[in-house]
């Protein structure tokens, strides 16, 4: 039996979204039907709206999300009806090349539903990051249903999913922060505060926070940045080295995916050290950097997919950290909104009103 319910549905490039009757088939093998209970609202979304992902539309909105397994399919033995599961994007294979060389986390196979949601006429949908959580209920491979503490509340757990997830692993596991170190973090949306948050956990010392936006720079410190740095009127790269006794930083996270920022992010980095890009660049940007200067300052330059996070391992992890009180997933939470208010939430985005946006079904 076929599901019909609501959800959030991009149809063409920049066109604003719309809420649409859409069909989700029961499980088959290795499927789950998930109720979900929360998805937050992540500025992936809007890159898949505005035709900056791929042109796959029409596209069901929505990833960062955790709810209550439905139903599951044949062969599915991980997670059961009743699970409380946050939502994942990296249901890793266990036999691609990145698997077989111990690093999952790098996945170059990972697993969606094999069925396809569609329209009420049968037009297939393309679900954002082969989720697809604005919605009641949505289908996914059992691989993405990842098991947690059903005690945190989904509005939290479900950040974990996505955005927050790409933000500490940009930090824990991508840059591996440590003790002491010091870390500059650029563009302090829902990602890059959770690079600062992650960067905390760690142990670092001096975090710096960069942003535009004199209030994302104020709920950065609630994070635990130990610095804040207004690049629209300080330069951000004299700021850092100011603050890390004229070197530049240990660890620099870009959390735009700009490619001005980019560089800024290369220039306060010290010697040696680490720039981490976690921010997604738009598919004609160009990255200019003198090259010298990519050999003379060593180090290494490195991309985050998803916080290189392994959901099996990280997330039960984060979420008995957020229980303990050692990280504060409900403070990434400006508001709760319905399934109607993404579109409105896509705009307090863009005039960086809100951290998240998080939709309670
Ligand atoms: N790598 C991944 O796996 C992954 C996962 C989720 C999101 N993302 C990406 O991370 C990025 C951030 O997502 P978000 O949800 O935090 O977005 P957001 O819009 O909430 O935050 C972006 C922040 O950057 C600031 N900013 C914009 N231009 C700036 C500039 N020139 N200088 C300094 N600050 C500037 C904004 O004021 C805002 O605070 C997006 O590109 C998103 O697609 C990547
Ligand atoms: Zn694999
Ligand atoms: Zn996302």
């Amino acid at each position: 039996m076929a599901h019909e319910v609501r959800g959030v549905i991009a149809r063409s490039k920049g066109e604003p979204v719309s809420i649409e009757t859409i069909v989700v088939p029961d499980p088959g093998p290795g499927e789950a039907l998930v109720a979900v209970q929360a998805c937050g609202v992540c500025h992936t979304d809007l890159h898949y709206r505005e035709g900056g992902i791929n042109d796959e539309f029409p596209f069901l909105l929505g990833h960062e999300a955790a709810g209550v397994v439905e139903a599951v399919g044949d062969g599915v033995t991980d997670v059961q009806p009743g699970d409380f599961v946050i939502l994942n994007w990296r249901a890793v294979c266990g036999d691609c090349r990145a698997c077989n060389r111990g690093e999952p986390w790098y996945c170059f196979n990972t697993h969606n539903a094999s069925q396809k949601m569609t329209l009420a006429d049968g037009t297939e949908l393309s679900p954002a990051l082969g989720i697809g959580a604005f919605a009641d209920k949505t289908l996914v491979a059992a691989g993405q249903c990842t098991k947690v503490d059903p005690e945190a509340p989904a509005t939290a757990a479900g950040l974990l999913g996505c955005g927050v997830m790409a933000g500490l692993g940009a930090a824990i596991n991508t840059a591996a922060v440590t003790r002491g170190q010091s870390v500059a973090v650029f563009g302090c949306g829902g990602v890059g505060d959770a690079a600062i948050a992650g960067s905390r956990l760690a142990g670092a010392a001096t975090i710096v926070a960069v942003d535009i936006d004199e209030r994302k720079l104020e709920w950065a410190k609630e994070f635990g940045a130990t610095h804040t740095c207004n690049s629209s009127s300080t330069d951000p790269v004299e700021y850092v080295r100011s603050v890390t006794g004229g070197f530049g930083a240990d660890v620099c996270i870009e959390a735009i995916g700009n490619p001005k920022v980019y560089k800024q992010a290369f220039e306060a980095r010290d010697l040696a050290g680490t720039v981490v890009l976690v921010g997604v660049p738009r598919p004609d940007d160009v990255l200019e950097l003198p090259f010298i200067e990519v050999f003379g300052r060593g180090g290494a330059l490195k991309s985050s997919w998803y916080g290189d996070c392994l959901p099996s391992r990280d997330f039960p992890m984060l979420i008995d950290l957020y229980r303990q009180g050692r990280l504060d997933l409900d403070r990434f939470v400006s508001e709760e909104i319905g399934l109607d208010d993404v579109e409105e939430a896509f705009h307090k985005m863009e005039r960086g009103e809100v951290l998240r946006s998080v939709v309670v079904l």
